[in-house]
């Protein structure tokens, strides 16, 4: 079967749209300091660009969960995959997210990471798609909402394809 990716959102508006969340944030958080917890390896590509836009200072750690093999569906396990290197203890941190599905994995991390005595844990994602949501998940920055298609680039994969590639696109297939 032959797979072809078609752009639903360009760079450039991938870009302004990132930059615009990093001066909502920096507004938010003014005074404080924010910990941002990358979720390996979709969110990483956003978060260092998220990190740029930030102007309040910042702090980073990864983390990898799955709830996905190499299929497109949620298998609605989340397994901790590598685990943050530092504490949490009173920080405000930031979940950052490539994209929002069912909700089992943010629901299921910000329950975890608010047990580890952080101050407050808000949820961050570049992409939602409200219309595949099982469980209710309250996210606090949103980059698009996007109807419901399988998407690749700017950090998500399709059977670890296409990470790389700097937009937004729905993989089809003739
Ligand atoms: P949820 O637990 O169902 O919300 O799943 C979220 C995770 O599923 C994301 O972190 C992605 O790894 C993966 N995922 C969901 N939809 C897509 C997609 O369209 N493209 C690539 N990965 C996706
Ligand atoms: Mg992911």
């Amino acid at each position: 079967m032959a797979e072809r990716v078609e752009i639903l959102l360009s760079e450039e508006e991938v870009n302004e749209r990132i930059r615009r969340l990093g001066e909502q944030i920096s507004e938010d958080y003014a005074g404080k300091k924010v910990h941002l917890v990358c979720i390996l390896k979709g969110a990483s590509f956003f978060m260092c660009e998220l990190a740029k836009r930030i102007t309040v200072p910042v702090s980073l750690d990864f983390m990898s969960v799955s709830s996905y093999g190499s299929d497109t569906r949620s298998s609605g396990v989340v397994k901790i995959g590598k685990d943050l290197d530092e504490p949490l203890t009173d920080r405000h941190v930031i979940v950052v997210e490539d994209i929002v599905d069912t909700g089992r994995t943010l629901s299921c991390l910000q329950e975890m990471l608010k047990n580890r005595g952080a101050a407050d844990v808000k949820l961050c994602t570049l992409l939602d798609k409200p219309d595949r949501r099982v469980v209710d998940v309250k996210v606090d920055y949103t980059g698009f909402r996007i109807p419901d298609e399988f998407v690749v680039g700017y950090g998500l994969d399709y059977d670890q394809k296409y990470r790389n590639l700097p937009y937004i696109g729905v993989v089809k297939f003739d």
